[in-house]
């Protein structure tokens, strides 16, 4: 027989899944807006109706008006008299909300996460058989969406904070980059190029050699590169940065986001030690999670581990054999790896960032 406490604690889960529903499916209704063009075109031409909206987009009328019903129901998107026909009606983005939809550059663009999402469900059958054998799923799997959502959830952290923040608070390597003869950058594991961009960006005498496993997130980065103001200070090429025949000699050997991703983290490790000049540095960000497993977590280490069992541990063990990891890649793990590789020493950065933390491995 259920108690008060059960019930209690049966209808504040459901709640809590109810809101969490409703939440999943608005944002894949911000993912249509997103792919559609909708938010763009209501970001330039201010107010429309659907008939105005669907003809800039290319787009069905009737699907449209839903569409902006559905938007304007949810207070994503503004309308200017509730009570017009609703082919009369217009619909435009309040001020602040035009950042968060369309602004790829904002810290506070947040539509990469809803693509996020939709390459997660995309990837979901491959996920449940690899958790029935063992087995993995490869990045490639997560598609275009996945590759652009990673690519553009990062971009506006490495175009604001990455060359103006983070890399001028570890002094030595700040005034290294700025200096004569000018410095080699090897940023493993590019993804989509932001951060390879960014270093070019801030460090006008430095070059920077991008290089990642996967050839379809390669092909994007040599087109932001191409397109960007860099373009003869990057290179970037297929390359898994375990193999041992990497060869090269940088000032700042870089790992954004990736290790915890890799099948073998320590082999990349080990060849990233092999690239360092003598007075080279090695930098590590990965995510800020606990120093040990709690439970219940914070929003951080909720987010993680969706994270990771959506997407970075079955990517992680698509190659065999694998460490296995996951998104949840605590600082003891980063030591014990990092130990093995043969680096002498783990230092946390002094840098602060609600999502990541930065590690500088000591040869
Ligand atoms: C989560 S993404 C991060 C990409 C980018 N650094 C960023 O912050 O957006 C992880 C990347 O690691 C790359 N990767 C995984 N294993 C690799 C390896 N052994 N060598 C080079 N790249 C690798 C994947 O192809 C993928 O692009």
């Amino acid at each position: 027989m259920a108690t008060d406490v059960d019930e209690t604690q049966r209808d504040a889960l459901a709640e809590r899944l109810f809101g969490a529903a409703l939440g999943a499916y608005e944002l894949m209704t911000v993912h249509l807006g997103d792919r559609l063009g909708y938010y763009r075109a209501l970001a330039e031409r201010g107010q429309l109706t659907s008939a105005e909206l669907a003809e800039a987009t290319g787009t069905d009328e009737r699907y449209t008006r839903e569409w902006l019903e559905q938007q304007a129901v949810a207070g994503i998107l503004g309308v200017d008299d509730v009570a017009a026909d609703a082919a009369e009606r217009r619909y435009g983005l309040p001020a602040g909300h035009a950042e968060v939809l369309v602004e790829r550059d904002s810290l506070a663009h947040l539509t990469p996460m809803a693509r996020y999402g939709v390459s997660f469900a995309q990837a979901l059958p491959a996920i449940e058989e690899a958790f029935r054998s063992g087995g993995g799923v490869a990045w490639e799997d997560f598609g275009a969406l996945g590759r652009e959502a990673q690519g553009d959830v990062n971009r506006p952290l490495f175009t604001s904070l990455l060359g103006s923040e983070w890399l001028p608070a570890i002094p030595d390597v700040h005034e290294r980059l700025l200096a004569d003869p000018p410095a080699r950058v090897a940023d493993v594991a590019c993804g989509a190029g932001w951060s390879s961009i960014a270093i070019a960006r801030a460090y006008p005498k430095a070059s920077v050699d991008g290089l990642d496993l996967d050839e379809e997130s390669v092909a994007l980065a040599s087109r932001n590169v191409a397109e960007s103001d860099v373009a003869g200070r990057v290179t970037v090429q297929v390359r898994d940065a375990g193999d041992p025949e990497l060869a090269g000699s940088y000032q700042l050997v870089t790992v954004f986001e990736a290790l915890h991703d890799m099948s073998r983290p320590v082999e990349v490790l080990r060849s990233l030690r092999g690239l360092l000049a003598e007075d080279g540095a090695a930098i590590v960000m990965d995510e800020r999670v606990a120093d040990a497993f709690t439970a219940p977590g914070d929003e951080i280490e909720r987010i993680m581990y969706t994270y990771s069992v959506l997407c970075c541990l079955p990517v992680g063990r698509s190659e065999q054999p694998s460490a296995a990891t996951g998104t949840v890649m605590r600082t003891d793990t980063l030591r014990r790896y990092a130990a093995e590789a043969g680096f002498a020493e783990v230092e946390v950065l002094p840098i602060e960032h609600e999502t990541f933390r930065f590690y500088r491995l000591h040869p």
